[in-house]
């Protein structure tokens, strides 16, 4: 691993990334209201709120209190170095702030909690967080909700009434299932004052793969409406705007006000007009959605022309298959793609073997397995759990395909070769109905703007303006019923609801 990459993986062990100076300054100025406020941060890292706190109340000439936690000494020691005196730290602890809360409550907190992915979380901590979250909110949390939305749940419960806190998360905190019933407690309790948003270019954090997003909340009556803006240049507009209680509107800054309970519902870090139910239907009542095939081992069961002669396997037990989703650039995989590959000597060929035992095969085949067997093949974690170890899965070779992960890559893809998908891809199947004589329209449909546009509205959304819509998430695509009457595909829908 190089210097660099270690150091990262470092940072992201301990969820370490520091907030820039314009946006600790936006998030401080929304907290502090007063002379002789205490700032509270329950992740203080170098200090960066801290830092815009001293610089904020300097400017109107006020003194500002700073308390804080910090479970690492050497980011403190960081802090140190940016300029906090012992004085500014002499509040902070070094504590899990999570085990650990301050008794007290207070008026002003902002944070830019540790974001750690579930997976890098011990048992331990995630049966922890389960209990955190039964005794708060009443409903346990799906298991793979970040540690960054406790942070925010323990601070809530530290404000003050009247209180202000402002949190930067990645959107992922109100994507899924369990952000909309988490963001659903969270604003029939608090006041939601404002949601910041960022253009991928202007990201606070563009070196970490989230999609940040900035959220304002007081602890007083909930209200129905709430600012939502989109920061699509200039940065330090978003200061302007939160300095001037929300009245200017800077350039660089769109804001509209927005129903807190619709938003909620559509993933407060999506922007969508409210979509009427009968104007849209579901994909999943026009298409079926699976992922593509997991080998388990794609350098054992995915081979080339050449790997195949190398070995003297039997083509009969291979079927065409697709890898990559770079390996298609365009939205057609045909045969010109695939000789395209072949010739760089790319994987094709899927090793599709059923559960038939060993000794039936030819022996050449049975060579193979036995390779892989001392190769501890079989051993790999999906394989371990499949008998025998080298059936694969299977699909139907898909009509369609849908590159589901990418920076503005998302998109279908025509599949006119009767390949299967590995798993970077989904299936995409038309209800059976539909496959007789609409197959062109459908591909249309599926080409549309209008259309693709909405991925954004099921999909999760992270750094660089990259998208992931998983197969439950295509099949509630709304599709627009405009176009299904535009492209002469309505009978058809209705046919397969009922
Ligand atoms: C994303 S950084 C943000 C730091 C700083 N406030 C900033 O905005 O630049 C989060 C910090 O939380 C610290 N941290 C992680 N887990 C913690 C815990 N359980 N209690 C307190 N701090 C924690 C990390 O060491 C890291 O310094």
């Amino acid at each position: 691993m190089s210097h660099v990459k270690a150091h990262r993986e470092v940072l992201r062990q301990k969820g370490q990334f520091w907030t820039p100076d314009w946006l600790a300054d936006a998030m401080v100025a929304y907290v502090l209201e007063r002379d002789g406020q205490t700032i509270f941060d329950p992740a203080v890292g170098a200090g960066a709120f801290f830092r815009a706190a001293k610089r904020l109340a300097a400017a109107q000439g006020w003194h500002v209190h700073l308390a804080g936690r910090e479970i690492d000494p050497a980011a403190l020691a960081q802090a140190r170095h940016s300029g906090l005196t012992e004085d500014d730290l002499a509040n902070t602890a070094i504590s899990n702030f999570l085990n650990d809360p301050p008794c007290q409550q207070f008026e002003a907190i902002v944070a830019n909690p540790p974001y750690i992915r579930h997976h890098r979380l011990s048992t331990e901590l995630k049966g922890q967080l389960r209990r955190l979250a039964l005794e708060r909110l009443g409903f346990a949390l799906d298991g793979r909700f970040g540690l960054h939305n406790y942070f925010l749940l323990v601070a809530l419960h530290l404000l003050s009434p009247g209180g202000k806190l402002a949190f930067v998360m990645p959107a992922d905190t109100c994507e899924g299932l369990s952000g909309r019933r988490f963001w659903a407690w969270i604003t029939a309790h608090y006041c939601l004052e404002a949601v910041v948003v960022f253009h991928h270019t202007v990201s606070p954090f563009p070196e970490v793969d989230i999609n940040p997003v900035v959220f304002l909340i007081r602890k007083s009556t909930p209200q129905k409406d709430f600012l939502w803006a989109h920061c699509t240049a200039e940065p330090e507009s978003l200061l302007m705007w939160i300095t001037s209680d929300f009245k200017e509107r800077p350039i660089g800054l769109r804001v509209c006000r927005r129903n807190v309970q619709e938003a909620v519902e559509i993933g407060l870090s999506r922007n969508v007009a409210r979509l009427e139910p009968d104007d849209n239907v579901p994909f999943k009542s026009l298409f079926t959605v699976m992922r593509g095939i997991a080998t388990g081992a794609n350098d054992f069961f995915f081979l080339t022309d050449d790997q195949i002669n190398q070995f003297e396997l039997p083509r009969a037990f291979f079927r065409l298959a697709i890898g990559r989703t770079r390996d298609v650039t365009s939205n057609s995989l045909d045969d010109q793609v695939i000789q395209a590959l072949q010739r760089r000597n790319r994987p094709t060929w899927l090793l599709q073997l059923d559960g038939s035992p060993i000794e039936t095969l030819p022996e050449a085949l049975q060579r193979y397995l036995k390779l892989g067997e001392s190769l501890n093949i079989h051993m790999r974690p999906l394989l371990a759990h499949r008998t025998p170890w080298y059936k694969m899965e299977t699909r139907p070779p898909p009509p369609f395909l849908f590159a589901y992960l990418g920076r503005r890559n998302v998109r279908f893809i025509r599949n006119f070769v009767q390949a299967v998908p590995l798993s970077s891809f989904l299936c995409v199947y038309p209800q059976p109905n539909l496959l007789q004589g609409k197959i062109e329209q459908l591909w249309m449909l599926l080409q549309q703007p209008e259309l693709l546009e909405r991925l954004s509205l099921v999909g999760k959304s992270y750094g660089g303006g990259a998208l992931k819509v998983e197969p439950r998430a295509l099949e509630k695509l709304p599709v627009p019923r405009s176009l299904l009457n535009a492209l002469d595909l309505d009978a058809a829908e209705q046919m397969s609801l009922f």
